[in-house]
């Protein structure tokens, strides 16, 4: 989730790249940098002091000399190599002439650099985005211009990229392409501009174009050209973007919760990426457990709070089934201080999207205390849970702005799938067949998510027909149920609507005392194998006067016999049906917040980051 600036033929490249990378800091943090180019000379500062990492970068180009008019810059999200100087971005070829910038992940780097290293290319850095430079140098060394040299690099990458390069023989020049990560380009008077995203250079650029998968761009100080991968030209399509810095930052929408909703199919995809070998197993570089460490664990403890916690209890039923572990979820306020037993063989999963939740640092402090191997599922590298847990599984969910959390739990859900899954694998207890059908499902879902969010409209009008509803109870089976959790806490803590979550079958031992005129009842009912039960369960709330809503699916012709209002959603394997029903009711929410006038960004009393008990 890095943040890239570049700019060409401008007569003070270094305080463009320093303002831009201070907008773009909030992208990554761990470290920033800078290559300014003129002919035959590259000169390049990096900086890794964590969140101060900017400023630093701006002492040190202090000592720039003057006279640059091109540069690329960058702010770093570690996914690849430690968050030190040596990782930090520029990255340059053998030669010193090439510097790239790049988020994104190459995910076949392994094999690219042993290819490279045996011809003969030195290696500075612990990253996969060095390997760009090196094929864009060898690429060079054939007589290619940057232009067609960038293409011929990425002709052997795969993976996700937003890269910058330029070339010391070759200057006033910037070669840059996209694959899923965002790219824009801007323009303005003899000085052409890219940024990972609009806010870095929305006071220097008067026109905006954005760059769409799998094009080049080369830009100078006159202009720039696109074209393909096969180097056919394309046009950018212009951006119509009369922001303000505000609206910038949260992508055009009205608040950051919405630019947070829409982003779920990317963070889906950046959490996912490069998680698989050439031979099929599931790896996370990430991930200092060995294969013989995960292989011994007896018994699994998930312990996270708010919506983490409803993401550890999706992952019960998916460690269960799939890896066949014994599964304990707790909140981690409660793990802490009830003498928890941790016998040999258990493996504590912290799961927490800032990393520093004080509950969730204390459980996993505690587990150790007693012996248990940690793993942390962060969302901030080098959080305090990061540091605290013996290994981490980063979810590149980028970052999370809004208070209410969303692409956090399907990034979550995502990461400790797949973690369920490498269980499975080396404990054997599925084949190999199957769990590849089930990786490929998973890196499916983001389309589904996609298509749920071209929902909005309907989603928007019934939440707005039931604005005047007091009382909800969100009801689930399976996993479903989490969802309905989920679901339950959206509306809460942003609409203020009193909202409660059970287990459908839970209802009638209790709360369905509570059922009568008014009340609505949303039910998860997108798990047909549970179908009936739930069928039944809703039947009987509606005898009892509530207002039914349900999340179904597209094919599901049954529902409509018990709900006075059906949410489609598109079908998915069962255990991945939480990342696409939770769309529909964070949607759901979102349009009661706005309808009853509530600040969505900034629910009142709470906070995005609680590290108080
Ligand atoms: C709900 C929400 C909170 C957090 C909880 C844990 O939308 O944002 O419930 O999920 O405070 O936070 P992390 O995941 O940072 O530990």
């Amino acid at each position: 989730m890095c943040g890239i600036i570049g700019v060409v033929g401008d007569t003070d490249t270094v305080s463009t790249l320093l303002s831009g990378l201070e907008r773009l800091e909030y992208r990554g943090y761990d470290s920033a940098g800078v290559a300014l180019v003129r002919p035959g000379e590259t000169w390049r500062a990096r900086c890794a002091d964590g969140t101060e990492s900017v400023a630093a970068l701006r002492r040190a180009c202090d000592e720039a000399p003057a006279g640059f008019r091109s540069g690329i810059g960058h702010t770093r999200w570690a996914t690849h190599g430690a968050p030190e100087a040596i990782n930090a971005h520029p990255h340059l070829d053998c030669s010193g002439h090439v510097a790239i910038i790049h988020n994104g992940i190459i995910e076949n780097h392994t094999e690219l650099q042993e290819g490279l290293e045996a011809r003969g290319h030195v290696f500075t850095s612990v990253t996969d985005s060095e390997v760009l430079a090196h094929l864009i140098e060898e690429a060079r060394g054939r007589g290619l211009d940057l232009l067609d040299a960038v293409r011929d690099a990425l002709g052997v990458v795969r993976g996700a990229f937003a890269l910058a390069a330029m070339d010391a023989t070759e200057s006033d020049v910037i070669v840059a392409a996209r694959r899923i990560s965002p790219l824009v380009v801007g323009t303005a008077a003899g000085v052409t501009y890219l940024a990972s995203d609009v806010p870095a250079i929305l006071d220097r650029a008067s026109a905006f174009y954005a760059v769409n998968d799998d094009e080049v761009v080369r830009l100078g100080p006159e202009g720039f050209r696109a074209v393909d991968l096969e180097g056919a030209p394309v046009r950018l399509r212009q951006l119509a973007i009369d922001w303000d810095l505000e609206t910038a930052e949260k992508g055009g929408h009205d608040d950051f919760m919405t630019k947070e909703i829409l982003e779920q199919p990317d963070a889906l995809r950046a959490t996912l990426l490069d998680r698989r070998r050439p031979d099929g197993s599931i790896t996370f570089d990430e991930l200092r457990v060995s294969d013989d460490e995960l292989r011994a664990v007896k018994r699994v403890v998930l312990v996270a709070a708010g919506t983490s916690h409803h993401a550890a209890l999706v992952a019960k039923y998916a460690i269960e089934r799939w890896a066949r572990l014994s599964v304990e979820v707790d909140i981690a306020s409660e793990y802490r201080y009830r003498d928890p037993v941790v016998e040999v063989g258990t493996l504590v999963i912290g799961v927490s999207q800032s990393g520093e939740t004080i509950d969730t640092i204390q459980a996993v402090r505690e587990a150790k205390r007693r012996g248990a191997r940690v793993v942390g599922i962060a969302n901030i590298v080098d959080s305090s849970l990061a540091r605290e847990a013996d290994a981490v599984i980063y979810t590149r969910a980028g970052l999370e702005v809004s208070v209410a959390s969303t692409k956090s739990f399907v990034a979550q859900v995502a990461a400790l799938e797949l973690l369920a899954l490498r269980l499975a694998q080396l404990r054997q207890t599925l084949a190999e067949s199957e769990i590849d059908a089930l990786v490929r499902g998973l890196g499916a879902v983001g389309t589904l998510v996609e298509k749920a969010l071209g929902r909005r409209d309907e989603v928007a009008a019934l939440a707005l027909a039931l604005l005047d509803a007091r009382d909800f109870f969100f009801l689930g089976r399976h996993v479903g149920f989490p969802t309905a959790l989920e679901g339950a806490l959206k509306l809460k803590e942003i609409s203020y609507r009193h909202a409660e979550g059970y287990p459908a079958g839970e209802l009638k031992h209790g709360p369905l005392a509570l059922i009568e005129p008014g009340v609505v009842v949303v039910a998860v009912a997108t798990d047909l194998a549970l179908h009936e039960k739930l069928l039944s369960n809703l039947a009987e709330v509606k005898a009892r006067g509530a207002t039914v809503v349900a999340v179904a699916t597209d094919d599901d012709e049954t529902i409509d016999s018990v709900a006075d209002y059906v949410l489609r959603v598109p079908a998915t394997e069962p255990m991945f049906s939480p990342m696409v029903d939770v769309v529909a009711l964070q949607l759901f929410a979102y349009a009661m917040a706005r309808g009853l006038g509530r600040n969505v960004d900034r629910p009142r009393n709470l906070a995005k980051t609680v590290t108080v008990e």
